[in-house]
């Protein structure tokens, strides 16, 4: 597996060298259920991960390891080559790790602008008042090519599914993430609005961020990712570059944890 091969020098951001989040041996269970049994996972820069798998996987937990909503039981999180803790949504947001869920947790009463400030408006060094907000909400939207939003003062209420998935995203790439999480992010669009946040995940990666997206459609994990990790019943059972997949090997994955059509498993991370 090209994980295995991925420890040494880092030829930049996109080469394999040490990705910028990696997972070992995570392990989390509810009460009787093992949601995640010795999950290893490598999230590179500039980078889009799909994260496959079937309902009940674990893939929404996994994202909330990551996002410190959930503490592992154990195992360990490296984060630019060195050991993390993540405790809270806080530690992981301190990391540069922004996570858009498929609720996506804006609100709706709220404009664009007050959206993409909410929760740091008044906080560290940002004392900006109104027009900074304005023209930096303006600016990130314009960065990522979101034009279809009539007024960044409408309340997000009024926008469509992808416009709020733009938003959301918007949101990450301006606070300076490193790492955006976006869990189902098109599962409630139609084709337009899908084609557009596949859009900004590749412009996300084009500005050199790692990007893990969950998706049940393969269509969109063929078109927007460079990477598929497949999670069966808390196993990573698969997780390669996505040449080595093609839709046959990861509905296998997904549903037997193995293919006989000549994609290696993920046994050979152990090494790490
Ligand atoms: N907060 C929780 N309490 C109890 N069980 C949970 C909780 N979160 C997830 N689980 C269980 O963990 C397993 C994985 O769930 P989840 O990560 O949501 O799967 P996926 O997102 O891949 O559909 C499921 O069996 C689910 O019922
Ligand atoms: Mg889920």
């Amino acid at each position: 597996m090209t994980v295995s091969a991925s420890v040494g020098e880092s030829a930049g951001p996109a080469a394999s060298g040490e990705p910028l989040l990696k997972l070992r041996g995570i392990s989390k269970h509810f009460g009787a259920v093992q949601a995640l049994y010795q999950v290893d996972l490598d999230l590179p820069a500039a980078t889009v991960t799909a994260l496959c798998g079937d309902n009940g996987a674990g893939k929404s937990c996994l994202t909330k390891t990551i996002a410190g909503i959930y503490q592992a039981d154990e195992g360990e999180i490296f984060f630019e080559g060195s050991q993390v803790h993540i405790r809270s949504p806080k530690d992981s947001a301190a990391l540069g790790i922004e996570t858009v869920y498929q609720d996506l947790a804006l609100a709706d009463n709220l404009d664009i602008v007050q959206n993409m400030f909410l929760g740091r408006e008044r906080k560290g060094r940002f004392f900006l008042d109104e027009d900074d907000m304005e023209t930096a909400a303006a600016e990130t939207l314009a960065g990522l090519r979101v034009t279809t939003v009539r007024s960044i003062r409408q309340p997000v209420a009024t926008l469509s599914g992808g416009q709020r998935q733009a938003v959301a995203v918007a949101k990450a790439v301006m606070w300076n993430s490193k790492l955006v999480l976006l869990d189902e992010p098109t599962a409630a669009l139609g084709v337009a609005q899908t084609q557009m946040v596949l859009e900004l995940i590749r412009r996300l990666k084009d500005h050199g961020l790692a990007v893990m997206v969950i998706s049940h459609n393969l269509n969109d994990v063929f078109e927007v990712a460079d990477r598929i990790a497949v999670l069966r019943l808390g196993r990573m059972v698969a997780q390669d570059n996505i040449s080595a997949f093609d839709r046959e090997t990861v509905v296998d994955y997904m549903t037997s944890g193995g293919s006989n059509r000549g994609v290696p498993a993920v046994a050979t991370q152990a090494a790490l």
